[in-house]
């Protein structure tokens, strides 16, 4: 408690965040909730891209092998030594169980060697809060939408640390859905950074793919029919051309483009129903999928029509980060709002 009330007093707090619960291994310290000293991120793209997603079994392994070395090289980049560290933040909600168990441990032991506290952090809680790693100026309440690999949720957030879930997905995540599109279409993964791009040379409007609003009023979200739609569309088209020649070029962009813009339009309308339903002062968005530029393009064309500003973090700050991480810690620290060495870790 001294401590907590000699930080409050100097303002001056190094916090090392540990972010592991899906595919990235990243370590990064954040001084006082918003200056990042360093930001390291291990991608295990290049591993799982032979199997169209993240296997759970390699991400585990692949954490195992290196967030000892992600750890030591953002404590080098910051320029700092580990003594100097007041506090470890830590993703312990939600993710893979056996990634998640890499980054709690780690977090655990460093805590206990270093006699410094430890903070728990909702992964999702986080990424909303890389807009205020970059924008100083957010009033609230906002709406709060996190679009990635693997969630697509709504909140009303109260502060930086309160979040009310509103809606979810009821199927596929908007990243996992562009992801399979890539698979089908033979892109590669992840898919969504590459539809985003092959999208710019299609025609958006060139097959008319469904939405799924589901119920009147709903804030929940589904994908999965979009992305069996566009499965039966490439293998109908593929089938009926195949005796003469494989999709152009041109039509696979033009699926590319029409299932992007069946994506987006959901997301924007369900998000800006949302904001009007709850009378707030800004949009947040972030996870993966906000890196997407026309769904950046589209939700600043409505903030311009409606005096809403939304807010949406760097591309390095849209996927995962441990930077996020303890930004947050320091703002839930500040509350009170430590751990201690019994947290678990929740997939
Ligand atoms: O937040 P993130 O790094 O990991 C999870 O928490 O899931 O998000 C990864 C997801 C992947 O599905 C990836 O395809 C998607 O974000 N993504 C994009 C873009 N960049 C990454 N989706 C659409 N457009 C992009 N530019
Ligand atoms: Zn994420």
């Amino acid at each position: 408690m001294i401590r907590q009330e000699l930080f409050l007093l100097f303002l001056c707090m190094l916090i090392l965040g540990i972010e592991t619960s899906c595919d990235e291994t990243s370590a990064s310290i954040v001084k006082d909730g918003n200056e990042i000293l360093s930001n390291i991120i291990l991608s295990q793209d290049v591993l799982h891209r032979q199997f169209g997603g993240v296997v759970p079994e390699i991400a585990c392994r692949a954490h195992l092998e290196s967030v000892i070395s992600v750890i030591n090289n953002a404590v080098v980049d910051a320029k700092a030594q580990l003594a100097e560290i007041d506090a470890i933040a830590v993703v312990n909600t939600p993710g893979l169980i056996g990634a998640l168990l890499i980054g709690v441990t780690s977090a655990k032991t460093l805590c206990m060697a270093l006699d410094i506290p430890l903070i728990a952090i909702n992964h999702l809680h986080s990424h909303i809060y890389a807009n205020n790693l970059e924008h100083g100026d957010i009033q609230y309440p906002t709406v709060s939408l996190v679009v990635s690999g693997g969630h697509t949720t709504l909140f009303l957030s109260e502060s930086e640390t309160k979040h009310i879930p509103l809606g979810g997905t009821i199927d596929d995540a908007a990243g996992e859905a562009f992801d399979k599109v890539s698979k089908i279409l033979g892109l590669g993964y992840p898919g969504g950074p590459v539809i985003d791009k092959l999208a710019r040379q299609g025609n958006r409007s060139a097959i008319a793919f469904p939405r799924s609003y589901l119920e009147k009023d709903s804030l929940d979200f589904s994908f999965s029919g979009l992305k069996t739609a566009v499965l039966y569309y490439y293998r109908g088209q593929d089938a009926n051309v195949s005796q003469s020649k494989p999709l152009s070029n041109q039509e696979i962009a033009d699926i590319a483009a029409s299932f992007q813009e069946a994506v987006i339009d959901v997301l924007v309308d369900k998000t800006v129903q949302a904001s009007h339903r709850y009378n707030v002062q800004g949009i947040l968005v972030g996870g993966g999928v906000a890196a997407n530029s026309r769904l950046r393009q589209r939700l600043k064309e409505k903030s311009e029509e409606t005096g809403i500003p939304v807010y949406y973090p760097s591309a390095r700050l849209c996927t995962d980060n441990a930077a996020m991480v303890a930004g947050l810690a320091y703002k839930k620290y500040l509350e009170g709002n430590s751990a201690d060495l019994t947290l678990e870790a929740i997939p």
